[in-house]
């Protein structure tokens, strides 16, 4: 794996979650192209409902790396656990999910500032651990998964979600055929360190997995500019200074070389379902 994959930089990160604009910006064009594959949080829900114990009587659950609290909210709403608490690196992104919770009085929801590599609660004290996209932030994922392992009850379920290594592939073609970086096939996927086809295996070497679950997402973006909200979001290219961060500069450059038409691509999205080895007979 590449020291420089920006996924994986340390110095990269307030780049990408300093600000909560350049998620939301991500999240919003990348939803506003879809075309199928179930929303990630309520399937996570299902899985905790499917294959837990007890899912009507959850105490304590943990969503690391809760982002903007998508699926903490989600989990809260739909489990009613005793409590959610969602753990992030990031306190941009830790505001703007308690701003999102304060609309929705009542939710058994808190956020907290850490590392998931730290997990900071009591050993065996969590029903439901969920990583959503998340995971391959850590050059040491299965340091996480062992930690995971520590603090789920004995009867406690985990859920992994992650994405495949050719996710967006694409995108990587237009982005080298529109000339924004003729190199954009030839980087590591951002993914690289915990990914659709090594998921399950990080997960068993502490865990013992129930389930694995494969499902293709797809995108249609309407045109250049749709695209370029999403472009301008991603750290993987190489792009012109001036590129970066800029939606309509992508978009002229597109324009400039490019039909401007629909364009489609897809992304493997994979669940992880686990307990902790000898939990339940
Ligand atoms: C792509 S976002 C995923 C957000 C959310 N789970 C979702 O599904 O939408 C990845 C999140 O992982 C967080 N993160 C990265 N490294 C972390 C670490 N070592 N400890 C805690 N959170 C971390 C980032 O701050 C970011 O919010």
């Amino acid at each position: 794996m590449s020291a420089t994959n920006p996924f994986l930089d340390p110095a990269r990160q307030p780049e990408l979650y300093g600000h909560a604009s350049r998620l939301v910006g991500r999240s919003n064009a990348l939803m506003r192209a879809k075309t199928s594959g179930r929303p990630v949080p309520d399937t996570i829900a299902e899985l905790v409902r499917d294959h837990h114990e007890r899912p009507g009587r959850l105490g304590l659950a943990l969503d690391l790396g809760c982002g903007r609290g998508t699926s903490t909210l989600t989990l809260a709403r739909e489990l009613r656990p005793s409590l959610v608490v969602g753990l992030d690196a990031a306190p941009a992104l830790l505001e703007l999910a308690r701003r999102r919770s304060r609309r929705v009085p009542g939710l058994p929801v808190s956020f907290l500032q850490g590392d998931f590599h730290q997990l900071p609660v009591p050993a065996g004290s969590c029903d439901v651990i969920v990583a959503a996209f998340c995971l391959y932030h850590s050059p040491r994922p299965q340091a996480v998964i062992a930690d995971i392992d520590r603090v789920l009850a004995p009867d406690g379920l985990a859920v992994l979600v992650t994405k495949g290594l050719d996710s967006y592939r694409e995108m990587d073609q237009l982005v080298a055929a529109g000339g924004l970086d003729a190199r954009a096939e030839q980087h590591e996927s951002l993914y690289a360190s915990a990914h659709s086809g090594n998921l399950a295996r990080l997960a068993a070497t502490s865990l013992d997995v129930l389930a694995a679950e494969d499902e293709e997402h797809a995108f249609t973006f309407d045109g250049h500019d749709h695209l370029a909200d999403y472009l301008a979001t991603s750290p993987k290219y190489h792009l012109s200074p001036g590129l970066y961060g800029n939606p309509s500069a992508i978009a002229a450059a597109l324009h400039t070389f490019l039909p401007d038409r629909p364009f489609t691509t897809s992304s493997l999205v994979t669940f992880v379902v686990a307990r902790p080895r000898g939990g339940r007979p």
